[in-house]
């Protein structure tokens, strides 16, 4: 069904993002895992299958975001899907949080994801097609109180604003989506987590695969809409 389509995952060689590689791989799709440690990357993809090639892409370097683009590109003229899943938890409480670890959060939460969807949405909007998926997080709602750790709940919030603004921006078969994957069994969420990465996986890849008269600009939550 999803042969001949791309995906790129950030973050993909490990935790959710890794579940999402599998879930793609086994849908069809031709994935690009995107990760730091490209010889990692490189031992996580072919042991998925042959479908699955992984690329250096670091979300807090200039240089190699732009390289990962310009080589995804050559190599892929068209990705049919683009997964911003990769993020850090800053555990430092507001009164004590620096300038310098709130940036960080924000590049590698929201700038990048920014930055990665505008190449792309762009790219689909010419092919006609696109799904962008937005691995936020609860902790990123404004509904629930953004009660999580400073440097994390303003990064995710500002993922999720992002979400809103580039869906308003493309019409046609685009949708761009955000989605919070509960409490998942990974490096981050701890291993007290209720869900498994595959569980925690589940909604994004749902999302990845969205038919043309679904939602687009929307919060989800085990396939249902929740508020921002
Ligand atoms: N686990 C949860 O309970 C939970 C709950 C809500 C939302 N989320 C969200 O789900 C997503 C995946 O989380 P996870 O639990 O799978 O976390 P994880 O196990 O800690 O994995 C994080 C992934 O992000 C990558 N990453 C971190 N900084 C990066 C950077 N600067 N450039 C490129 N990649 C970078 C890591 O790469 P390295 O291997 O190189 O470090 C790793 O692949 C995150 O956006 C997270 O905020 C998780």
């Amino acid at each position: 069904m999803n042969e001949n389509k791309v995906a790129l995952v950030t973050g993909g060689n490990r935790g959710i993002g890794l579940a999402i590689v599998k879930g793609l791989a086994e849908h069809g799709f031709d994935v690009v895992l995107g990760c730091r440690n490209l010889s990692q990357g490189d031992a996580v993809a072919s042991a998925i299958g042959a479908n699955v090639i992984a690329v250096e892409l670091d979300l807090s370097i200039h240089e190699s975001r732009h390289r990962a683009l310009a080589h995804i590109s050559e190599r892929f003229p068209k990705i049919d899907v683009l997964v911003n899943n990769a993020g850090v938890l800053e555990e430092a409480p507001f009164a004590q949080l620096s300038n310098e670890a709130l940036m960080s959060s924000m590049q590698t939460n929201a700038f990048a994801a920014f930055e990665l969807t505008q190449y792309f949405a762009n790219q689909m909007a010419s092919n006609g097609y696109g799904r962008i998926v937005n691995i936020s997080s609860g902790w990123g709602a404004f509904s629930d109180g953004l009660t999580g750790p400073a440097a994390y709940s303003i990064s995710k919030a500002t993922l999720n604003a992002m979400t809103k603004v580039a869906a308003n921006s493309y019409s046609g078969d685009i949708k761009i989506n955000a989605m919070c994957p509960g409490w998942v069994r990974t490096d981050m969420g701890g291993m007290s987590a209720t869900r498994s990465p595959e569980e925690g996986a589940e909604t994004a890849i749902w999302l990845a695969m969205l038919s043309s008269d679904a939602p687009t600009g929307q919060f989800f939550r085990d396939k249902k809409q929740i508020d921002w």
